[in-house]
C-alpha cells in the first residue's frame, strides 16, 4: 500500500453498528455495502450496511461519485457524527438518533445489479438464493442464522471442556461406519481399485479413543451420508459427538444436561429445567405414537379396545380378533370441523397405512358421526372416559396392526395439534431410552440394529438368544438413548458394547460372518482385545438444534453452504464431471448410462448457455 495518507485512512475507524449520540461530533470512517440509497435533489441519504448494523451518512454535490452509487457497491465514507433533526429520528434503529455528514467518499468496489435485493423485497425462490448464496448470506436472516450457529457451537464446546473433555480430530478419509445410510466413496490413486469412505460419523474412532484411555473425548464433527434428503437431513452435516469411559446412561445424560443448561443460559438467555423427563422407548410409542414426542400438547393415544370389544362394530372386533389393537385421540374443540376436513383427515391417515378412519363427536347423549350408533345406552360416557374426551371434541379411531395404529394417530396427534394451536411454547427436552436392539427387516429377512451394531444389549447374554432364528431376540432391549426436543430427533447415543465375545454374537445375529466382521472392523475387534473399558456416548446433530433454537423448520438456513433435496451444491457446481484423466490417475472408467448422463448434462448446459447469451 503506498504511504500516503489517502491511501491509508479508507480504513473504518467503527462499524456500522456502533454509533450513537454520544460520538456526535467526532469524525470516523465508516466501510460497508451501500443498502440503500434516497435522492432529495442534491443531497443523497445512504443506508451503509455491515454485519454490525445500518448506519445512515449524508452526502451532497460536493461528493461527486455519490450519484454514481448503487445497492451493494461497497464504499468508504469519512465525515462527521452529527445529530438528526428531531422529526428524523429512527427509534427502531440503534443508530438511529445519528447520521454521518461525510466529506470524503470512495467506492472501495462497484456491484453489479443483484440477482434479489438484500434488503426487503420478496424472498426469492430457493435456487435462486443458493446459486448467489455470497449475496443471499447478507441478508438480515442469514447473517443472524449463521452468527448464532457459531455461537451456539462455540458455547456448546465451552461446555464440554468446562467438564473436562477433550477435542480430538478423527480422519475424514477413512473406513466404513455403518449408521444406516449410503457410503460416500472415495477412490484411492495409489492403491488401484480400493476406496476410502467418508465417515456417517465418528463411531468407532471414538470408542478406540476410549479404548486408548483418553476418557472423555468430544469433536464438532463433519459427517457424510447419502441417503434421502428432507428438511432436517443434509448430505454433509455437523455432530457435536461425545464419548466416555466408566460410566451408565445416567452420567451421559447428567453432561449433556449440563452443557445445554449453560449453552441456553448464554445463547438463548433461558434456564433449562433439569433433569430433562425419561421416558422409555414403550412408553412414548404407546402414548404419543412415536420415539420423537411432541410434548407441547396432550392428546395423548388412548387405547378403546376394551369398548371396541363391547361395542357392535364389526370391523374393530375384527381387529382385535386377529390381534391388531383400536386406538384413538380426542382432538379438543374439533366438533366444529366440517365433513370435508375430516374426510381430508381420513386420506391423511389413508397416507400411513390406515384402512380407515372412523370419528365420532363426543357427547354424552351419543354424539354424531359414523360411531355415534355405537356410543348408545351409557357407552358415550365410557368412551369419553377412555379417551379423555370432553364434550364438543373430535374422537379420531384406527384399528390395525400396533405398528400402522400408533404411526397415523402419531401422525395425526401431531399435525392436529400443530395447526389447531395447541402447541405451548417451551424447550420440551426428552431423553427416549431403552430402544429395541434389534429391528426385523421383512424384505431381507433379517434383523437390523435399531441403533448401530456397537450398542450394548439390556442384558450381555442377550436373553440366551442361541442365533438369529430366536424369537427372544425381538423383545430385547438395548441401551440406546435419543435426545428429542419439541418433536424432533436432536441426538442418539449408546452404551457400547466393550466386550470382543458379546461383540461378536452381535454380528452373528445380524447375519455378518467372520470374514466379513474382519474386512470391515478387524480393528475395533482387536481394540476391543487389548483392555476396553465400559464406555458410551451420544452425538447430538447441531444443524438441527441451531435450527430449532431459531424457530427454524429447515436445516438448510443454518448452513453457510448447503446442498439442495438432490444433494447438489448449486453455488460451485457440486457433484460435476472430471477430466479423462483425473479419472485414469484414479483408476476409474464410467460405465456407459454415466457417459450418457455426462453428455446429456453437457448438451443441456450448452443449450442454456446458448440462450443466455
Ligand atoms: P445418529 O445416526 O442418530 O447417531 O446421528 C446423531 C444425530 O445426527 C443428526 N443427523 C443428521 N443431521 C442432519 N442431516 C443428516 N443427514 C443427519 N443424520 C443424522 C441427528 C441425529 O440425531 N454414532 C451415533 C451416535 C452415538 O451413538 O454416539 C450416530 O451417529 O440429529
Ligand atoms: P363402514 O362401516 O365401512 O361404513 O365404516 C365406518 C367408519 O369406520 C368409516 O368412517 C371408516 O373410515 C371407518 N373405518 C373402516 N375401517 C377402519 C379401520 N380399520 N380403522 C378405523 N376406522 C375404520
Amino acid at each position: 500500500m503506498a504511504a500516503t495518507e489517502d491511501a491509508r485512512d479508507w480504513r473504518r475507524t467503527h462499524t456500522c453498528g456502533e454509533l450513537r449520540a454520544e460520538h456526535i461530533g467526532q469524525e470516523v470512517v465508516l466501510n460497508g455495502w451501500v443498502n440503500a440509497r434516497r435522492d432529495h435533489g442534491s443531497i443523497y441519504f445512504v443506508d451503509m450496511r455491515d454485519r454490525y448494523g445500518i448506519t445512515q451518512v449524508v452526502l451532497d454535490e460536493t461528493n461527486a461519485d455519490a450519484v454514481k452509487l448503487s445497492s451493494e457497491d461497497v464504499i468508504s465514507v469519512r465525515g462527521e457524527v452529527i445529530a438528526r433533526s428531531e422529526g428524523n429520528v429512527n427509534t427502531e434503529r440503534p443508530t438511529g438518533a445519528i447520521e454521518v455528514k461525510v466529506t470524503r467518499l470512495e467506492i472501495l468496489a462497484k456491484s453489479e445489479t443483484p440477482p434479489f435485493e438484500v434488503a426487503g423485497g420478496d424472498e426469492p425462490a430457493v435456487e435462486i438464493r443458493l446459486r448467489h448464496r455470497y449475496v443471499d448470506l447478507r441478508r438480515a436472516g442469514m447473517q443472524r442464522n449463521i452468527l448464532h450457529r457459531g455461537h451456539f457451537i462455540g458455547a456448546m464446546r465451552r461446555a464440554f471442556e468446562a467438564q473436562g473433555f477433550c477435542d480430538i480430530e478423527t480422519p475424514v478419509l477413512t473406513k466404513a461406519t455403518p449408521e444406516g445410510a449410503r457410503d460416500y466413496l472415495v477412490p484411492s490413486r495409489v492403491h488401484p481399485g480400493s476406496f476410502y469412505a467418508l465417515p456417517q460419523s465418528p463411531q468407532i474412532f471414538k470408542q478406540i479413543l476410549m479404548v486408548s484411555g483418553f476418557d472423555r473425548y468430544y469433536q464438532v464433527a463433519r459427517c457424510f451420508r447419502d441417503e434421502d434428503l428432507r428438511a432436517d437431513r443434509q448430505p454433509d452435516f455437523t455432530q457435536l459427538d461425545v464419548e466416555m469411559s466408566f460410566v451408565e446412561e445416567e452420567d451421559v445424560f447428567a453432561v449433556w444436561e449440563r452443557a445445554l443448561v449453560e449453552t441456553f443460559r448464554e445463547v438463548m438467555h433461558v434456564e433449562l429445567p433439569v433433569p430433562f423427563p425419561r421416558l422409555t422407548y414403550a412408553e412414548s410409542m404407546e402414548r404419543f405414537g412415536s420415539d420423537k414426542p411432541d410434548t407441547r400438547f396432550a392428546m395423548e393415544l388412548a387405547d378403546v379396545a376394551a369398548w371396541a370389544a363391547e361395542s357392535d362394530f364389526q370391523v374393530f372386533k375384527n381387529v382385535l380378533a386377529s390381534g391388531g389393537r383400536v386406538m384413538g385421540i380426542a382432538v379438543p374443540g374439533g366438533a366444529e370441523l366440517s365433513r370435508k376436513a375430516i374426510d381430508q383427515l381420513g386420506a391423511y391417515a389413508g397416507e400411513f397405512g390406515a384402512k380407515g378412519l372412523a370419528w365420532w363427536k363426543a357427547a354424552a347423549d351419543g354424539g354424531s358421526g359414523p360411531l355415534a350408533r355405537f356410543a348408545t345406552d351409557g357407552k358415550a360416557t365410557t368412551l369419553m372416559e377412555a379417551l379423555g374426551a370432553s364434550e364438543g371434541d373430535l374422537c379420531l379411531f384406527v384399528a390395525d396392526t400396533e405398528k400402522v395404529v400408533r404411526r397415523t394417530l402419531g401422525e395425526l396427534r401431531v399435525k392436529l395439534g400443530r395447526e389447531r394451536g395447541l402447541v405451548q411454547p417451551g424447550w420440551n427436552f426428552r431423553w427416549v431410552t431403552r430402544f429395541p436392539m434389534f429391528e426385523f427387516d421383512d424384505e431381507s429377512g433379517r434383523w437390523n440394529s435399531s441403533h448401530h451394531p456397537f450398542t450394548a444389549p439390556s442384558d450381555w447374554d442377550l436373553a440366551g438368544a442361541t442365533g438369529p432364528e430366536d424369537p427372544a431376540l425381538g423383545g430385547l432391549e438395548s441401551r440406546a438413548y435419543d435426545l428429542v426436543l419439541n418433536g424432533w430427533e436432536l441426538g442418539s447415543g449408546s452404551i457400547r458394547i466393550h466386550r470382543t465375545d458379546v461383540q461378536r454374537r452381535i454380528f452373528e445375529i445380524l447375519g455378518i460372518g467372520e470374514d466379513e466382521q474382519r474386512a470391515k472392523f478387524g480393528f475395533l475387534l482387536d481394540a476391543l482385545k487389548y483392555g476396553a473399558p465400559p464406555h458410551g456416548g451420544f452425538a447430538m446433530g447441531l444443524d438441527r438444534i441451531c435450527a430449532l433454537t431459531l424457530g427454524l423448520d429447515n436445516i438448510r438456513d443454518v448452513i453457510a453452504f448447503p446442498k439442495t433435496t438432490s444433494a447438489a451444491d448449486l453455488m460451485c457446481d457440486a457433484p460435476s464431471p472430471v477430466t479423462d484423466e483425473q479419472l485414469r490417475d484414479v483408476h476409474i472408467a464410467l460405465a456407459p448410462s454415466a457417459i450418457a448422463a455426462r453428455e446429456r448434462a453437457a448438451q443441456a448446459a450448452d443449450v442454456s448457455d446458448a440462450s443466455e447469451s
